[in-house]
């Protein structure tokens, strides 16, 4: 899914970091020659070739403002980007969203089977680790612990897992959650491995944490508003763009800012995040323009 951006320098950025992830897992992944190159190729299948790299471009744009070398930069933003294909894996199963394609092409399960969908999202979960573990991503121990505590928070029960589970028990159980739960569950669904990619990128930079305040201030506000333009998608989007089956989310008696306040208002609510994502990031000078125009993106994006 190459973005169309142009040539104004985001659309660059972008691109930029779409063939390194690429070529990253491409590394990462070789196929082994037994019976479990079905798992590998399977991996390979989701995690090559897809999506923005939203994830990414945060780790190495962030990282970028306070010096970090390009390569282990990438080797974080892999780890992140490995851990949102194996939660898009497991979103797509019939027992979760049930659905048939992504990324413009058929979903995992449809071209293998479930078994090995289910598989493919657990190994890609491990390869996240394995990725922040290896020295390779940073020389110093304490800088690895601390990438592999913060993705593993934003991934489990505080994050990503905890907010999929209030999603899915929303649709099950006809549960009706207000302004402050639906906020809730989209700073874990959606929030945390957003706000994860942008203080990852702040550890690689050795930035102390209280010295953080401002960008995580960035990464919540964008994180609502990343999720708010995903649910605006699925009500006006167009397919073809989006690569993945919208219109579903009413049907499957999903919870978001556009069922709760409408189209309108859930998209005033989105810019207001991105101005005020914007503000937090004051601070900074020219160097965090790709972080601001991300920011943008984020909200007018059409796919
Ligand atoms: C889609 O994420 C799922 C959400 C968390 C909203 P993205 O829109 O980042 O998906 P890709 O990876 O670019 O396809
Ligand atoms: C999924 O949200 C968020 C994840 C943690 C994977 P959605 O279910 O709305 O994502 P899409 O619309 O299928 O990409
Ligand atoms: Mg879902
Ligand atoms: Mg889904
Ligand atoms: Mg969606």
């Amino acid at each position: 899914m190459l973005i169309e951006a142009g040539t104004n320098a985001l659309g660059a950025a972008i691109r930029q970091v779409q063939a390194e992830i690429d070529s990253l897992f491409d590394a990462l992944l070789p196929v082994p020659d037994d019976t479990s190159a079905r798992l590998v190729e399977a991996m390979r299948y989701a995690a090559i070739g897809g999506g923005k790299r939203v994830r990414p471009l945060l780790v190495v744009s962030t990282a970028g403002l306070f010096g970090v070398a390009r390569d282990p930069a990438l080797r974080a933003g892999a780890a992140v980007e490995a851990i949102h294909v194996y939660s898009l894996i497991h979103d797509d199963l019939p027992c979760m969203d049930n659905d048939d394609l992504r990324h413009g092409k058929p979903t995992l399960h449809k071209v293998y089977d479930e078994a090995t969908a289910v598989l493919a999202g657990d190994a890609l979960h491990a390869l996240a680790f394995e990725i922040l573990a290896d020295a390779e991503t940073s020389a110093d121990p304490f800088t690895r612990v601390e990438l592999i505590s913060t993705l593993g928070s934003a991934s489990g029960m505080n994050g990503m897992a905890g907010g999929q589970m209030m999603d899915m028990v929303a649709d099950e159980e006809g549960i009706s959650y207000d302004l402050h739960a639906i906020t809730r569950l989209q700073q874990l669904k959606t929030g945390a491995l957003l706000g994860a990619s942008v203080e990852m990128g702040a550890i690689l930079g050795k930035v102390p944490p209280q010295a953080r305040t401002h960008l995580r201030a960035y990464a919540r506000d964008i994180g609502l508003a990343f999720q708010i333009a995903d649910d605006l998608l699925d009500v006006e989007g167009d397919v073809d763009k989006a690569g993945k089956a919208l219109r579903k989310d009413q049907e499957q008696g999903k919870q978001t800012f556009v069922t709760l306040m409408g189209v309108d208002k859930a998209r005033e609510q989105a810019r207001a995040l991105v101005d005020q994502a914007i503000g937090h990031l004051a601070p900074y000078g020219p160097e965090a323009d790709i972080l601001r125009a991300l920011a943008r993106f984020i909200v007018e994006r059409d796919r």
